[in-house]
């Protein structure tokens, strides 16, 4: 799958750990960086992610903060994207199941690295039902 992936400084080192764990699973992964850990602003990432997924570049995108909130807030004001701040495995599979999320966020100061790569597995390896779900989407589009 080709996968966008985007943090803010706090999140920069698990968006590293992540960028290395998608290759060795075979994903190709493009990075909207930061690439170090200067302090930056998430908005500014999540616009870089967003568009490449809204776009069709990217399938579907990763976005990284502190707690995961800032940037779900910010990847959530881009039309067409659904993005689920998710720090259990669970609601990882479901929001691609019923929400058809697009962006999967992560906290990066919430939850550690091998929950980080099940709820990433998970959400990847998930797919939308449709069915009842896609009205609700379409009224979400509207
Ligand atoms: C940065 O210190 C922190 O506020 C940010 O990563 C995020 O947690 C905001 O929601």
């Amino acid at each position: 799958m080709k996968l966008g992936i985007a943090s803010d400084h706090a999140g920069y080192d698990m968006k590293e750990m992540l960028i290395e764990y998608l290759i060795s699973q075979g994903h190709e992964v493009i990075d909207f960086g930061p690439s170090n850990t200067d302090s930056v602003d998430y908005p500014d990432y999540a616009k870089k992610l967003t568009k490449s997924v809204v776009e069709g570049e990217s399938e579907l995108g990763i976005g990284i903060c502190g707690t995961g909130i800032g940037m779900s807030i910010a990847c959530n004001k881009q039309k067409g994207i659904r993005a689920a701040l998710c720090s259990d495995s669970l609601s990882a599979s479901l929001t691609r199941q019923h929400n058809n999320a697009n962006i999967l966020n992560l906290g990066a100061r919430i939850i550690g690295d091998e929950l980080a790569k099940d709820i990433v597995d998970k959400f990847l390896n998930a797919e939308f039902e449709a069915g009842r779900h896609q009205k609700r989407i379409d009224k979400l589009e509207k």
